[in-house]
């Protein structure tokens, strides 16, 4: 109870995520938008990531391609390029006159990528040269729409570290608070992770340890250009999107947990195992993601079609520091403040203009509340 005698809603309490003071715990999700034309941030970015930002809250920017071999989808944003670290500036200014925390995804997809997206039509790169057989979508047709990859020489890993490295650097000098590393939903960190995927005889394949080495190199390099206290990691162990599953997830989720630590990085962001697709969630599943919970020190974030109750379930019972909310928060610019008077009226996120690349239809224009009450958020 508060002084006032009402109960506080879990999501809108504060919380100290490392050096930064969070005013409550409704995240913004990194979710790819496709508006970066020709894989540079445009204006409009300014308009969509201000709108979702309030004072002392955190946001995760969308997936930024960390080089040239990076990028599997049309117009996603970079962090390689001298262009690209200028047109993120305003972007971020305009989250931080809103008072907020914003932090930039770092991405490589790996072999979920085509011919077009890479330097000279190469093919993209992978710890394999075997074949996505199903994307995201699901679609049967998936297998003919991704080339076979090219399979990275050991020599060649530590490039690619680096180019996570430099790409942290960026992101710094674009005035970001710090960065997420993309390791999960099947692109290329998770390609290295998944034993379904990862069939190398280096150091980089085989057993668990191996397999998790790559993806910690990246981490351990980015922590040590920027400080592991500006640094979190996404991860989706128990997914198989992107045609990358692994036998043992559990035992994988726990494992990069107690490695993570020893890294002593500010947080991890897990994807619940309900998420059966990325759109959409079972109602039953076998897996938890607790063990993992308990085992890393650091802040624990949780994402996957969370709504109010469960979100404050979650903070509540312990399960979870922060909640990332992804297709609640594209529809609805104000989900903090819709939270805070538990409106019943919410927008509905189109799916048909998630991926669009209009600056403005399904971007920027789905309604605020209106006449709202002066507010907190
Ligand atoms: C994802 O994390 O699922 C993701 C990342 C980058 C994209 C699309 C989806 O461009």
């Amino acid at each position: 109870m508060t002084k006032g005698g009402e109960t506080p809603v879990p999501l809108l309490t504060p919380y100290t995520l490392g050096k930064f003071h969070l005013s409550h715990r409704i995240v913004l999700a990194p979710l790819t938008r496709t508006r970066s034309y020709n894989f540079v941030p445009q204006p409009h970015g300014a308009v969509y990531y201000s709108q979702r930002a309030t004072k002392d809250a955190f946001l995760i920017g969308e997936a930024s391609g960390v080089s040239t071999t990076a990028q599997g989808y049309p117009h996603t944003p970079g962090i390689w390029t001298r262009e690209q670290v200028e047109a993120w500036k305003p972007i971020v200014n305009g989250v931080h006159e809103k008072g907020a925390i914003f932090f930039c995804q770092l991405w490589h997809a790996g072999r979920v990528s085509k011919y077009e997206f890479q330097p000279e039509g190469k093919p993209p790169i992978s710890c394999t040269d075997k074949r996505l057989r199903k994307d995201i979508s699901n679609d049967p047709a998936a297998a003919d729409k991704y080339p076979p990859p090219r399979r990275l020489n050991t020599h060649e890993i530590p490039i690619i570290v680096n180019d996570f490295k430099i790409a942290a650097r960026n992101a710094m000098e674009a005035g970001f608070d710090g960065v997420e590393i993309h390791a999960g939903n099947g692109y290329l960190l998770d390609q290295f992770l998944k034993d379904k995927v990862n069939d190398r005889d280096d150091k980089y394949g085989g057993n668990l340890e191996n397999r998790c080495r790559f993806p910690l190199e990246v981490v351990k390099a980015v922590a040590d250009e920027i400080g592991a206290d500006r640094v979190g990691v996404r991860l989706s162990p128990f997914a198989d999107y992107n045609d990358c599953e692994d036998t043992d997830p559990q035992g994988l989720g726990i494992y990069m947990a107690e490695s993570l630590n020893q890294l002593g990085i500010l947080y991890c962001h897990m994807i619940e195992p309900r998420m059966v697709t990325q759109f959409n969630k079972s109602d039953t599943t076998k897996w938890s993601l607790m063990p993992i919970r308990k085992v890393f020190k650091g802040t624990f974030i949780v994402a996957g079609g969370y709504d109010r109750t469960e979100g404050n379930r979650a903070i509540e019972s312990g399960a979870a520091d922060l909640v990332a909310y992804g297709r609640l928060f594209l529809a609805n610019p104000d989900l903090p403040k819709r939270f805070e008077l538990n409106v019943d009226e919410y927008n509905h996120p189109d799916p048909t203009t998630f991926y669009s690349h209009d600056p403005v239809l399904g971007y920027t224009d789905y309604p605020f509340l209106q006449n709202t009450p002066c507010t907190s958020v």
